[in-house]
């Protein structure tokens, strides 16, 4: 079988799919694995079980339509939130102490005098301490929540925001004050960190009203999508000081074209370590699929996990409400019912009614 590499991937993936060709090019791959290639415009074949991002944001892949055609998509939750994480509390010194501008104008001195150029000129990058200050964490999944507690034990006062916040995951925060609009939970705050993805109920929400509803001076943080943010109503807050700075992990030509916007290279996933666990994940979510048919962090599709020694097993994707005729262990979500049929008699695909099946599998 071919799984298909769309981009760079740890070696560590390899390991877990030995015995598969892992492969940068293939017309009938059975998973593929991607980190940030775009695959809206890739022609699927009917060999495509799976793909599995390497990372948390998925909205390079058309993942909605995916679903209809019983391709499950998924992604690596947690996998890179420490780099991210590492990655925004180094942002956030680096706009409150202004020492991406000082290091460009240390590196400009020039003479025998440097040293005294620099005693004179430095008043011009005073900033400020973090502590005590208030930090607006948007999104509290696994990312937001890591940047929450390094926050806290740097001395900021923490708010947020989530609209789809557990109680559990809440409870591992207990001292950030959740509110339930973001508007009021950035009110406050001196810092906005954004860890939502890029969805059509998150795009655009940084914008000239959400802006108005801040501090003056407010640094702001996209670590998580570009799509999230209206650069030229940040660009404006920046010329008018409500904004302090923004530092996006998205340069386009319009971000990087501005004072006070610190344009970072899509760095906030890139350590060998982050790279190494989602290829990991990714590679093992792939296989358990192809393998056993369990589907574990799905993004499109009903998560379903059942272990069993049986023999045979059947899966099979179907909508919402499908009634398949015979049994098995079903999850629905999303419009969708995954099932699998475990039995140790070979199981009669033959017999299931067809009315909204998608895709079966008969994996053994
Ligand atoms: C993510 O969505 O987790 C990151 O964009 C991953 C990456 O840098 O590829």
């Amino acid at each position: 079988m071919d799984i298909l590499k769309l981009n760079a991937i740890s070696p560590l993936a390899d390991k877990i799919l030995e015995g598969y060709n892992l492969t940068d090019e293939s017309a009938s791959p059975a998973g593929i694995l991607v980190r940030s290639a775009n695959m809206a415009e890739y022609a699927v074949p009917s060999s495509l079980l799976a793909v599995a991002r390497a990372g948390a944001g998925v909205n390079n892949i058309p993942h909605a339509d995916y679903a209809k055609q019983g391709i499950v998509v998924f992604n690596t939750p947690g996998a890179n939130a420490n780099a991210v994480k590492e990655m925004v509390i180094c942002e956030l010194m680096l706009a409150a102490r202004n020492l991406v501008e000082g290091i460009v104008w240390a590196r400009s001195l020039k003479g025998d005098d440097v040293a005294k150029q620099v005693e004179k000129g430095k008043k011009q990058f005073v900033g400020h301490e973090i502590l005590g200050k208030t930090l607006c964490v948007l999104g509290l999944g696994a990312i937001g929540r890591k940047v929450a507690v390094a926050a806290n034990a740097l001395g900021m006062e923490v708010v947020g925001y989530d609209p789809y916040l557990s109680q559990a995951a809440k409870a591992e925060i207990p001292f950030v004050t959740v509110f339930d609009n973001a508007d009021a939970a950035c009110a406050a705050a001196d810092f906005v960190t954004l860890h939502m993805p890029a969805t059509d109920e998150t795009r655009g929400m940084i914008n000239a009203a959400s802006l108005a509803a801040m501090k003056d001076g407010v640094v702001i943080i996209n670590a998580a999508r570009g799509e999230l943010v209206v650069v030229d109503d940040v660009k404006a807050a920046l010329a008018s000081g409500k904004v302090h700075k923004y530092v996006a992990d998205f340069p386009t030509a319009e971000v990087n074209d501005c004072d006070g916007i610190i344009a970072v290279p899509h760095l906030g996933a890139s350590t060998e370590e982050a790279e190494d666990n989602c290829a990991v994940m990714a590679a093992n979510e792939l296989k358990d699929y192809i393998e056993n048919g369990n589907v574990v962090n799905s993004v499109n599709l009903p998560n379903l996990k059942v272990e069993t020694k049986c023999a045979h097993r059947v899966t099979v994707i179907a909508k919402e409400g499908t009634v398949l005729g015979v049994e098995g262990v079903s999850a629905t979500a999303k419009g969708y019912t995954y099932t699998i049929i475990d039995s140790d008699a070979p199981v009669d695909v033959a017999a299931l009614n067809a009315d909204g099946i998608i895709r079966v599998r008969e994996i053994r």
